[in-house]
């Protein structure tokens, strides 16, 4: 008899902010797709997310069809996964409404990435930025997601997440799945190639590589990447942040472990191991530049998928903000 056990169930977002970077791929895309199988996947173009600052119609708009078209080539396959678009699914603005309200002010305030955010934005810090991670709770409790594959950086809302989660059943008896974050454990955190102290994001175009850049691009940025004045290619993030980020980049790329790849290049410079990193990193995305192009020729199946993913997400959505609503004491529609 066929094994009918519940898989668990995974979900996650990018914002359409920017084009997709080497560290959106390899802090989380890379690890969708290694658990399709595994999992029921949830995975979301979240849009909302992206509005909290000012971004341009036009190019929110082609973003967003480019970043499905990009899930898809990379392997996240429509038939397995749910893939939908945030803003299709209005069961996120309401459960976000909700949760607000079980939400702390000084919660809020310690989000670090609030605090860089309207550091950057200082002229236009609006309360979308402020409860952001609201939202992100509303979009991971909607599923009763039990895993939220994400790069380091969104570690902390997922336990703010958890946090309301909890505190929501505390007071109203079981009712969200407390979410675990998945952190992989190479390319947690890629740094930017120009200033290795920060991290890679997709607002800045020379440390950053785009999913979509040509091969030439690429290898130019990696020739160009920041590293020091030794010449051993060794994994110190300390002391050798550049060189350390290069060799994360390296082995994630290739599935290679650290002292795989110091052995390959020992005794060789940054002269040789840089391009080297660049090959391997052209070679990984060539595929997926190659297929996202194919598919955006395909606007109408592109729709029909996006399409499809918001009405099953709609589905899982709706049965858990009606119970919440229950549980509020919200009148039944
Ligand atoms: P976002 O759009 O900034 O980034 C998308 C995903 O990529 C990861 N990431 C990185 N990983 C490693 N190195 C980097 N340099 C790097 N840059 C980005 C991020 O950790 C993230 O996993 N708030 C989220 C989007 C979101 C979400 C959600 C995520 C909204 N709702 C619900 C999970 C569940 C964000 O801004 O990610």
């Amino acid at each position: 008899m066929e094994n009918q056990v519940q898989k668990k169930r995974i979900f996650s977002g990018i914002q359409p902010s920017g084009d997709l970077t080497l560290g959106s791929y390899m802090g989380a895309i890379k690890n969708w797709v290694a658990m399709q199988d595994e999992y029921e996947s949830i995975y979301c173009i979240v849009d909302m997310h992206a509005i909290t600052v000012r971004q341009n119609p036009a190019d929110l708009r082609r973003r967003a069809l480019e970043q499905l078209a990009q899930y898809i080539a990379c392997g996240l396959d429509p038939q397995k996964n749910i893939l939908f678009i945030q803003s299709h699914v209005p069961q996120h603005a309401e459960l976000g409404w909700i949760l607000g309200c079980y939400t702390q002010f000084g919660e809020l305030s310690r989000m670090t990435q609030f605090k860089q955010k309207s550091q950057q934005h200082a002229d236009n810090i609006t309360a979308g930025l402020f409860t952001y991670p609201v939202l992100m709770a509303a979009d991971i409790l909607l599923y009763q997601a039990d895993l939220v594959p994400v790069g380091a950086d969104q570690k902390q809302h997922v336990e703010l997440c958890r946090d309301i989660a909890q505190r929501f059943n505390g007071v109203y008896s079981d009712t969200f799945t407390l979410p675990v974050p998945f952190i992989p454990q190479m390319g947690a955190r890629i740094m930017s190639l120009g200033n290795p102290e920060n991290k890679m994001s997709k607002s800045d175009p020379e440390g950053c590589v785009y999913l979509m850049d040509p091969p030439e691009v690429i290898q130019r940025k990696f020739k160009r990447a920041v590293t020091d004045s030794e010449t051993a290619v060794k994994f110190d993030r300390e002391h050798k942040p550049g060189v350390s980020n290069l060799l994360t980049v390296y082995c994630a790329a290739t599935g290679k472990t650290l002292e795989e790849a110091e052995a390959e290049f020992s005794g060789q410079g940054y002269g040789v191991f840089k391009p080297a990193v660049g090959e391997a990193v052209i070679e990984l995305l060539r595929p997926v530049r190659e297929e996202t192009a194919r598919l955006l020729q395909d606007k109408a199946y592109l729709e029909s998928v996006y399409r499809e993913g918001a009405r099953k997400a709609q589905g899982i959505a709706q049965r858990t903000l009606a119970k919440v609503h229950r549980k509020i004491g919200f009148i039944a529609r």
